[in-house]
């Protein structure tokens, strides 16, 4: 992850679509496809993003002054009424539509699969880029802010640049993970 850009150097409008046709390649529950992204390249648009989808204690303005240089945000949503609609077809037949029946919910693992797309072409293109949160209490601002409809929820925001000199995140001193802890072959236990 990239946390600082050069606000000088736009991100080129065909490498913007490339990162939105490779984002719709991502695999979906039945083909579902319940996502929607909100693409903010306009400096306006930025700022608005920034008032109305983050806190305004020194904490997180503080973390997010070198993310504000961002030429590009991604902001990638989620639709839970997309797949119940999907899984009620006849192919399907769940037509209870009962959330119970889903092992977790599909529609943010598809989106982040998606999210991830984008954040692999950016890498491809040259770019830098950070997936974040929006933090709950800020989503009702940032949805009115931006007329999303109340199916569509927020997972995460991408922002997009040319790389600029960055810190380090202090999260990457826990280290990385061996495969051998992490990983389980022919028995998890016992
Ligand atoms: C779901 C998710 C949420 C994240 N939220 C933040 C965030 O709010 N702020 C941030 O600086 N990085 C955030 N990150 C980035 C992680 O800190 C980063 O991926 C991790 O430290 C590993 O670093 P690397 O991706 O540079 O290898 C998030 C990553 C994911 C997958």
């Amino acid at each position: 992850m990239v946390r600082n850009y050069d606000p000088d150097r736009p991100v080129p409008p065909e490498v913007v679509e490339r990162l939105l046709e490779h984002a719709i390649r991502a695999p979906s529950a039945g083909f579902s496809q319940g996502w929607g992204f909100l693409v903010l390249a306009d400096a306006t648009d930025r700022e608005r993003f920034w008032r109305a989808a983050t806190p305004e204690s020194d904490l997180w303005q503080r973390w997010l002054v070198n993310m504000r240089s961002a030429p590009l945000i991604i902001v990638a949503h989620s639709n839970k009424s997309v797949y119940l609609d999907r899984y009620a077809q006849p192919d399907k037949g769940w037509t209870d539509r009962d959330e119970r029946r889903w092992p977790v919910p599909y529609w943010d693992i598809d989106t982040g699969f998606a999210s991830l797309l984008i954040l692999l072409t950016a890498v491809d293109e040259g770019l830098g880029a950070c997936f974040f949160g929006i933090p709950p209490e800020q989503i009702p601002g940032y949805r009115a802010e931006f007329g999303v409809p109340a199916e569509f929820t927020p997972i995460g925001a991408i922002s997009v640049g040319y790389a600029a000199p960055d810190h380090r995140s202090g999260s990457l001193k826990r280290g990385r993970r061996p495969v051998a802890d992490v990983v389980h072959r022919g028995q998890w236990s016992g």
